[in-house]
């Protein structure tokens, strides 16, 4: 079974850094197998890894629904889409990534949808990490994940707004059949020492702090020049933060 790790939090406040910074974390430090998930509609794990991605689920899904009948003879239509899942994997030496796209259109997508759904499941038990980099709302992840997360990070900014949509989220896990080991706030751009009125906050929230990951300035140069972030020089503060978060709450 792999070990699942998500994300969550409101938007833009730092989930994809985050997650590709867990990414460069296992990837550096050979821990075994990594599946990279891009669960975003409007994909950029990849461009935060420095991948072009030629085609997602989504593509897929959208292919085989158009012409439900063009499939190549001598297939079924669950070896056809799994086929096609195969060939949209990207894989590199250290990690595999897999972009879900958007989501369907109208029409009837179960029965498709289920195929997909199955056969990414079963290809995550081959890695022994799966990094789910998720949309700003919840609703998807269970799907995602066939119900279960090892570690889910709750990512919020440094501010009270960041930090109640962190308690709505966490208020509607129970009701998301969501079976999540171990739970953690990770405050993205904040300060060494946090303010009483944050902390006051995160109290009420009862959850712990398992990071803090400063203002980065390489981030936005990364950014900026399109380079991936698994290149980030070991001594960058986002990258020690996360090497610290890992190394407790993540160990080998
Ligand atoms: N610790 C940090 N220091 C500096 N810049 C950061 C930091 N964390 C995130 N950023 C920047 O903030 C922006 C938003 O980050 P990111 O895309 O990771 O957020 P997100 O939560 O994934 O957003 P969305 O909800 O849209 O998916 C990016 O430009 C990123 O480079
Ligand atoms: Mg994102």
């Amino acid at each position: 079974m792999s070990k699942i790790i998500a994300f969550a939090g409101k938007g833009g406040v730092g989930k994809t850094t985050v997650a590709s910074l867990v990414i460069r974390y296992i990837t550096n430090s050979n821990r075994g197998s990594l599946l990279a998930v891009d669960a975003d509609p409007n994909s950029n794990l990849g461009e935060t890894l420095g991948l072009d991605v030629p085609s997602t689920i989504g593509d897929i899904r959208e292919t085989y629904m158009k012409d439900p009948q063009g499939i190549p003879s001598g297939m079924d239509k669950i070896n056809y889409l799994e086929l096609l899942v195969e060939q949209a994997i990207i894989e590199k030496p250290k990690y595999d990534l897999i972009v879900m796209g958007r989501q369907e259109g109208q029409g009837c997508y179960c029965m498709v949808n289920n195929i997909l759904n199955n056969f990414t499941d079963k290809l995550s038990k081959h890695y022994k990490y799966m990094v789910v980099d998720n949309e700003a709302g919840m609703e998807h992840l269970s799907r995602r994940t066939s119900g279960k997360v090892d570690m889910l990070f709750l990512v919020t900014d440094y501010s009270l707004r960041g930090l109640r949509a962190l308690r709505r989220i966490h208020d509607m896990l129970e009701g998301l059949k969501l079976d999540v080991k171990e739970l953690g706030i990770v405050v993205s751009r904040g300060p060494e020492k946090l303010s009483d009125a944050f902390l006051k906050e995160v109290e009420e929230i009862g959850l712990p702090i398992v990071g803090i990951i400063p203002d980065d300035p390489s981030l936005l140069e990364f950014d900026m020049e399109r380079k991936s972030l698994l290149e980030l020089s070991d001594s960058s503060s986002s990258v020690l933060a996360i090497q610290k978060l890992m190394d407790v709450h993540c160990p080998v």
